[in-house]
């Protein structure tokens, strides 16, 4: 290991991280390249990029792949990418499987055609016995949409008189989001200039960090993330205490 890695392997690195994936589309139009190139990029980069957290030890890796506010670009670029999305998941599906990554997806995914939904039943199934890194693919995915599914159980539960209104704290709320069971975002990474969470893990960043980056998705690389490492390691995380 040189002395660089080795100051690296010493930070203390977020056991949860989120990423955006944004840019594809500015990506493609600064090379005269439609859009779906772009999200072509983004794609193999969403690759390497997993495949680089699991080898420095990331716990968690959560990346938004598709917004609820996504159906509403043109039909040619949401067909393109679910397009990727099906080759990718079958390709993605081989290399997590040898590296022991788990994946999960967070969304609603009734709303996909039944066999992007069966290839997504198929990844789960296939990568739950993996003991490595967690990756969580956001699809269908929107932190509001998220809550008021986490709301609307509780409700259910209350109105079939097994639960009362007194019951439900921060506990019961956090157990019926799609990321129940696992650890809060510690750090949040939004490449693409862009500062905004974009409903994006509403309720789970409460106190994530964010690192914003002037570089675009798909020409984010192993060095840009260790950047954004070595800038959380260096904040003073304070939960709301001094
Ligand atoms: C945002 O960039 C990116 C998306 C809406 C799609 C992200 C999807 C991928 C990277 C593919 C991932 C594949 C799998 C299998 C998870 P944008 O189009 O909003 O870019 P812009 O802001 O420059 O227009």
């Amino acid at each position: 290991m040189g002395k660089k890695q080795e100051e690296q392997a010493a930070l203390p690195l977020p056991r949860h991280l989120g990423i955006i994936m944004d840019g594809n589309g500015r990506w493609a139009k600064k090379r005269g390249l439609p859009r779906s190139a772009g999200h072509k990029a983004g794609a193999n980069n969403f690759r390497a990029i997993t495949r680089y957290c699991s080898s420095i030890g990331i716990e968690f890796l959560t990346v938004y792949a598709f917004s609820t506010e996504n159906w509403k670009r043109p039909a040619d670029e949401v067909g393109a990418l679910m397009k990727l999305f099906k080759q990718y998941l079958e390709e993605a599906l081989r290399d997590f499987m040898e590296e022991n990554i788990r994946v999960r997806f967070l969304g609603d995914l009734s709303a996909f055609t039944p066999d992007l939904q069966e290839l997504i039943a198929r990844v789960e199934r296939e990568s739950a016995p993996k003991t490595g890194m967690v990756l969580n693919i956001a699809m269908n995915y929107g932190g509001r949409a998220e809550i008021v599914h986490a709301v609307r159980g509780l409700a259910e539960e209350i109105s079939a008189g097994r639960l009362s209104p007194a019951e439900i704290g921060e506990a019961e709320i956090a157990s019926r989001l799609y990321t129940a069971g696992q650890p809060d975002p510690d750090l949040i990474i939004r490449p693409s200039g862009e500062h905004r969470v974009s409903n994006f893990l509403l309720w789970q960043s409460a106190y994530a960090e964010y690192v914003v980056m002037d570089i675009l998705w798909p020409d984010f690389k192993p060095a840009d993330l260790d950047r954004a490492l070595r800038d959380y390691s260096n904040r003073n995380r304070r939960f709301g205490g001094v």
